[in-house]
C-alpha cells in the first residue's frame, strides 16, 4: 500500500495514563491473519476470538495512507472509503467503536462536520484529513444505505448471518473500481453461503483469496490459560459418550489442558453450540448416516498384526461392487479394517477368485461375515476358499434391522479404547504421559473405497431423493455409497449376536456393553484378551502381509 502496515501498527504512543504503546500488538492468531497478503480473507472463528478488534486495526494504516495521499486524491476528485457491514448496525458498530476510539487515542483530527456517531440513527462515520478517509458502519437491514459508493475495502462482520446477495449483488460491486479489499469474519452459521466461500478461499488456485478458521481460546487476552486443539476434541468425545458428567470432571480425570473459560462454555452449551461458537467449526450433518466420521481421527496406515484375530466382512454385489472387507480384532476390541476388495461385475466365484489373487484371505482369518440373504453366493465362496485350503467359514446371523447395524457402527465409531501401539511409544519416551485413545474403529488408508462411503453415505434430504415407498422410507439411507457400510455391518451383526447368546441369550445386552466386551469378554476366556491365543487364532500363519 505504499506504506508499511507495520510501521504504522508497531509505532508507539503515549496513552491516557502516560504509559507507552504499540498501536496494535496482535496476538498470534491475529498476527498470522493480518500478515497474509491476500486481497479477499474468509474467518470463520469463534466468539471473543478478537475479530473486531482486529478489524478496526486493519484500517488504522489506511487511515495514515489516506493523509499521505490527501492531496493528490482531492485533485483526482477521489477519496479512501471503507466499510464495516454487519447483520444490524450493533454488530457493525463494534469494530467502528474500536477504530473511533484508537483514532482519538492517536489525536487524529476528525472531520467535523462529517464525522458522526450514533448507533440509534445508524450515523457513524469518520472522516479524516478534509474527507481524504471515510469509514462508515452499515448494517444489512438498512440496503438503502448499502447503495453506490466505490470501496477501498470491506470488513463483513459476522457475515456468516448476512445474506449471500448482500455480498454479491450489493457490496462486491463497489470494491471494483479501485481493486478493493474484503475481509470475512463470523462464527459459523451451519454449511450456509460463508461455508462455501471459505471452502473456496482455502484451495490453493483461488488467486487472492485465503482463510483461516480459529476457535476462541487463541484468544490470550481472554482466555488466559492454555488450551491443546486434540485436547478439546478429546473433551467433546468423552461428553458425548457420558452425558452425565461434567466437562471439568472429564478435564480432571483425563488432564486435559484446556482454559477454565473455556471449560466453562463446554459445560453450559450443547456440544453442537459450543463446536460451532468456540471451536468454529461448520458442524452442519443433515444427511449423513455416520455423523460420527471423521476421516482425520478414524483412519491411518495399519498394517496386519499376526497377533491379532483376523475376519472378513462381505457384501454381494453384482453390477453394484462386491465388498470384501479385511478386519483385525485387537485384545482390547479394537477393531482395524486393514484392507478391502471393492469391485464391480463379479459373479461369485470370480469374486473368490480375485479375493485370494489379491491375499485378502490370509491362513489366520477364520469367518467371514456375509449378507444372510444370499447363501447361494456365500456357499460358493465357501468352496473355493475350501478348495484353495482355506479353513474359512461363513458365520450366521448377520441379518436383523438395517437401524440396529448401523447404530453399532456408529458406536464402534464414539467410542475409544486406548490405542496400544501409540501409548507404548510414548510410555517409552515420557513415562509420566496419559495413554493416548483411539476410536475403537479405524479404518487403513488403504481403504479408499470405504473411506469415501463412510463419509458420503447419506440420508434423503429432498423428496425427489426418495427411492423407496414404505413407511420407513425417512429413516432409511439412500441405496448408494452403502457397500462398505453394509459389510461392516454385518460384521457387527454376527459378533454381537454372538455376544448376546453367551450372555445367556435372553438376556439382552446393550450396544456398548457389546463393544466393551468385543475383545476381552468372550466366554470362556475370562478377562484374557481375547482374538490372541484360542480356537480363533490358526496355527499356521499366514502369507498375507500388509
Ligand atoms: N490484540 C489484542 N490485544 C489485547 N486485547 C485484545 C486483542 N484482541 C482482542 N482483545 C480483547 O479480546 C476481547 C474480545 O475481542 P473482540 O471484541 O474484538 O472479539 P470478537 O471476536 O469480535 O468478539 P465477539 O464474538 O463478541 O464479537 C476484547 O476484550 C478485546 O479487547
Ligand atoms: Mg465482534
Amino acid at each position: 500500500m505504499g506504506l508499511s502496515k507495520w510501521s504504522i501498527l508497531d509505532a508507539e504512543y503515549t496513552d491516557e495514563r502516560g504509559e507507552k504503546r504499540r498501536v496494535f500488538e496482535p496476538h498470534e492468531a491475529q498476527l498470522r491473519v493480518m500478515e497474509d497478503p491476500s486481497r479477499m480473507k474468509v474467518l470463520p472463528c469463534g466468539r471473543r476470538l478478537g475479530k473486531s478488534n482486529m478489524e478496526a486495526h486493519e484500517l488504522i494504516p489506511y487511515a495514515f495512507l489516506a493523509r499521505k495521499r490527501a492531496n493528490w486524491l482531492k485533485s483526482e476528485g477521489k477519496r479512501m472509503e471503507y466499510w464495516i457491514v454487519g447483520p444490524e448496525y450493533a454488530d457493525s458498530e463494534k469494530a467502528f467503536r474500536v477504530f473511533y476510539d484508537k483514532c482519538s487515542k492517536l489525536g487524529m483530527p476528525f472531520d467535523r462536520p462529517g464525522t458522526y456517531y450514533s448507533v440509534q440513527t445508524g450515523d457513524m462515520v469518520v472522516s479524516l484529513w478534509d474527507g481524504a478517509f471515510i469509514l462508515q458502519a452499515k448494517s444489512e437491514n438498512r440496503p438503502n444505505s448499502l447503495v453506490g459508493e466505490a470501496l477501498s475495502g470491506v470488513i463483513l462482520d459476522e457475515a456468516a448471518k448476512m445474506k449471500q446477495i448482500t455480498w454479491d449483488q450489493l457490496i462486491r460491486p463497489t470494491l471494483a473500481d479501485f481493486g478493493g479489499w474484503a475481509i470475512f469474519t463470523s462464527t459459523p452459521e451451519g454449511k450456509n453461503w460463508f461455508y462455501k466461500l471459505y471452502m473456496d478461499s482455502i484451495q490453493p488456485n483461488n488467486e487472492g483469496w485465503n482463510g483461516f478458521r480459529i476457535p476462541s481460546w487463541k484468544n490470550p487476552h481472554v482466555f488466559r490459560g492454555k488450551t491443546e486443539d486434540a485436547d478439546v476434541k478429546r473433551l467433546l468425545q468423552i461428553m458425548n459418550e457420558h452425558p452425565e458428567l461434567s466437562s471439568f470432571e472429564v478435564i480432571r480425570s483425563e488432564g486435559l489442558v484446556i482454559d477454565k473459560e473455556i471449560a466453562q462454555m463446554a459445560n453450559d452449551l450443547t456440544i453442537p453450540m459450543f463446536q460451532q461458537e468456540v471451536a468454529a467449526d461448520f458442524t452442519d450433518f443433515v444427511g449423513k448416516v455416520f455423523k460420527e466420521f471423521d476421516e482425520e481421527t478414524h483412519t491411518r496406515l495399519i498394517r496386519y498384526n499376526p497377533a491379532w484375530e483376523t475376519v472378513a466382512a462381505v457384501d454381494y454385489g453384482y453390477r453394484n461392487p462386491s465388498v470384501w472387507l479385511l478386519i483385525q480384532i485387537g485384545p482390547w476390541g479394537e477393531i482395524n479394517v486393514i484392507d478391502e476388495l471393492y469391485q464391480e461385475n463379479l459373479a461369485p466365484d470370480e469374486f473368490a477368485h480375485e479375493i485370494l489373487r489379491r491375499e485378502l484371505l490370509p491362513d489366520s482369518c477364520t469367518e467371514f461375515f456375509p449378507d444372510p440373504a444370499s447363501p447361494g453366493d456365500t456357499a460358493v465362496l465357501e468352496n473355493i476358499f475350501r478348495r484353495a485350503g482355506k479353513r474359512v467359514k461363513a458365520r450366521p446371523h448377520t441379518g436383523g434391522e438395517l437401524s440396529n447395524r448401523l447404530n453399532l457402527i456408529r458406536l464402534a465409531l464414539k467410542n475409544r479404547v486406548t490405542d496400544t501401539e501409540l501409548s507404548s511409544e510414548q510410555w517409552k519416551s515420557h513415562p509420566t504421559a496419559q495413554d493416548r485413545m483411539r476410536p475403537r474403529l479405524m479404518i487403513s488408508t488403504k481403504c479408499v473405497n470405504m473411506i469415501y462411503e463412510m463419509g458420503q453415505y447419506r440420508y434423503p434430504e429432498k423428496k425427489n431423493e426418495q427411492v423407496e415407498v414404505s413407511t420407513k422410507r425417512f429413516e432409511l439411507p439412500l441405496k448408494k455409497d452403502d457397500h462398505t457400510p453394509e459389510a461392516l455391518g454385518r460384521f457387527l451383526a454376527g459378533r454381537y449376536h454372538s455376544a448376546a447368546s453367551q450372555h445367556g441369550g435372553t438376556t439382552k445386552i446393550s450396544h456398548a456393553k457389546f463393544l466393551r466386551g468385543l475383545g476381552k469378554d468372550k466366554v470362556g476366556y475370562g478377562t484374557e484378551p481375547a482374538g490372541i491365543g484360542g480356537r480363533h487364532t490358526g496355527k499356521r500363519r499366514g502369507a498375507w502381509m500388509g
